[in-house]
């Protein structure tokens, strides 16, 4: 693939109940990524969607009373329409309910049977249909009675059937070199020892097929075997690229995948199975697993089984769409899990958005509009003031591609913020509006840095809070063409003379 590409996934939703918070949470982290990317040049592919097949979805209609199809027909639709009150800059919206999606299953399995990884046998064993995952032994613990998974606390139950399975045993050591020679394979780096320690600890052969149920994509020549709905799942990320045919320009551009953007629970299916299968296939891994945290509600996961949940919907209507984005991005942090409230959203709201970045541009729009009929206009003196600010700026932004790079988003939101609050320092010690008859040149000089900070911010805050810095580079007429991260290269955004139109009130502050 050639670098200047990015092709970036979020998971593929189950649509066994509607959207939550957790939900929203990968969807717009993976945005951000991709909204990062195409700002810094790339060719983006974002690709998300929803993972239809499985015994879980099948009850799930079956509680409903529907079809499997209709009923998915029905989720999968409010799980589009979360897309767009997200604001998600999605290329694509993958369903493993499509023909597509079928075709390109089919063929990753026939192209495993070709490799000989795959065996036909009886499973015996445990499967907890609420993670659609197979548990060993030493992985359960008893509670009154019933069966659960150590690892997700999820109900288990024994299963007996004749199944496929997948020579993962014999993967072992071919993906412990993988790791080693892809050291940010997994990120962040306490996820990639937790996997490399379990692959370390032994791998059994992965029963692939399930005979007990019929939702799910029949393996080829043997109708009475579906395929297991992870398997079926992963592969939506090669589907939604038209493979098998390796020749589309899409597959030719964008596979493999940059990065893969999941929840820590469903780490060892993308990072153990994932690339296994890959493997097998002769098919490159992708570059980049990025396990993020866990939404909680108190020192819980926010779940549907845990009836915890905060509906972004109703956040949305209420605070607005750059606001909970914001507030995500910025508490849950790297890859650690994170607890929200309202209480929290409305601090976050207030303190950052509200009172730094908000007021930064409210305060030099509105001085400029009532002032300087506005209009600013920089002559070539710069003062030591201005050198200072500039140069802090440099020192800072220098790191936020490599933040991006390893998706360290909360340094990277801190970083920013902190420009912010610097142009903010620097406006009120130069105090532009005591110079209106004392030193107009100063003055115009110090609002025109100001802008130019605004921009900066506007540009690198743009793939987290999208409307409201657009309006900013609208009200300052930025061309769409320099609305990137080329100004990191040196290049220069604003006119020496700038005219700026009317800007309104970008973030209420709220009643805590
Ligand atoms: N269908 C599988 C994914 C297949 S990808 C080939 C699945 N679906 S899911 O709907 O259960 O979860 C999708 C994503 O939402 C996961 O990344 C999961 O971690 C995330 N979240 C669900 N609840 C969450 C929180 N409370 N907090 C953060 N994200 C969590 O798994």
């Amino acid at each position: 693939m050639m670098q200047n590409n990015f092709y970036i996934t979020t998971p593929i939703y189950y649509p066994s109940g509607e959207p939550h918070m957790g939900h929203a949470y990968s969807s717009i982290l993976a945005d951000v990524f991709a909204r990062f990317e195409r700002n810094n040049n790339k060719k983006v592919f974002f690709l998300t969607g929803t993972d239809e097949h499985g015994l879980k979805i099948q009850s799930a209609a079956e509680k409903k009373g529907l079809p499997p199809l209709i009923y998915c027909d029905k989720i999968s639709l409010i799980f589009k329409d979360l897309t767009k009150k997200l604001n998600l800059s999605n290329d694509d919206f993958i369903r493993t309910t499509e023909q597509r999606h079928h075709k390109s299953v089919s063929d990753l399995w026939n192209k495993l049977v070709k490799s000989g990884d795959i065996y036909l046998s009886k499973y015996k064993g445990w499967y907890s249909v609420s993670d659609e995952a197979y548990y060993n032994n030493d992985e359960i613990s008893e509670k009154n009675g019933k069966k659960y998974s150590t690892f997700s606390g999820s109900e288990v139950e024994w299963v007996e059937e004749d199944s496929f399975f997948f020579k993962l045993s014999a993967w072992q050591q071919k993906l412990l070199d993988f790791y080693d020679n892809n050291k940010k394979f997994i990120l962040p780096i306490s996820r990639r020892n937790e996997v490399v320690n379990f692959v370390k600890s032994g791998l059994k052969d992965l029963s692939v097929s399930r005979t007990s149920f019929t939702w799910g994509i029949k393996v080829p020549e043997n109708d009475k075997h579906v395929i297991y709905v992870w398997l079926d799942a992963l592969t939506n990320y090669l589907s939604a690229l038209n493979f098998p045919n390796t020749k589309d320009n899409l597959y030719k551009n964008f596979w493999p995948a940059s990065l893969h953007v999941i929840g820590k629970d469903i780490l060892r299916f993308h990072a153990i199975y994932w690339p296994a299968f890959l493997l097998a296939a002769k098919i490159k891994p992708p570059s980049r697993i990025f396990g993020h945290g866990w939404i909680l509600s108190g020192d819980e996961k926010m779940s549907k089984s845990k009836g915890n949940i905060l509906d972004p919907v109703e956040i949305i209507d209420k605070y607005g769409i750059d606001e909970l984005r914001y507030y995500l991005m910025k508490e849950v942090s790297h890859g650690s899990d994170g607890s929200i409230s309202l209480k929290s959203l409305t601090n976050c709201i207030n303190s950052d958005l509200a009172n730094n970045y908000g007021n930064l541009c409210q305060r030099i729009f509105s001085f400029v509009k009532n002032n300087c009929n506005s209009k600013v206009t920089k002559n070539n003196e710069v003062s030591e003031s201005d050198i200072k600010l500039i140069n802090e700026t440099e020192k800072i932004t220098k790191n936020l591609r490599d933040f991006m790079n390893d998706q360290n988003l909360n340094h990277y939101i801190k970083s920013v913020i902190n420009i912010s609050f610097l142009t903010n320092k620097y406006i009120n010690d130069e105090e532009p509006w005591k110079l209106k008859k004392s030193n107009v040149i100063k003055m115009n000089n110090i609002l025109h840095l100001s802008f130019e900070q605004i921009v900066k911010i506007s540009i690198l805050l743009n793939p987290i809070i999208p409307i409201a810095t657009s309006k900013v580079l609208d009200a300052l007429q930025v061309s769409p063409k320099l609305r990137n991260l080329s100004f990191l290269d040196g290049k220069k955004i604003l006119p020496d003379k700038i005219i700026i139109n009317d800007l309104k009130i970008l973030f209420k502050k709220l009643d805590v």
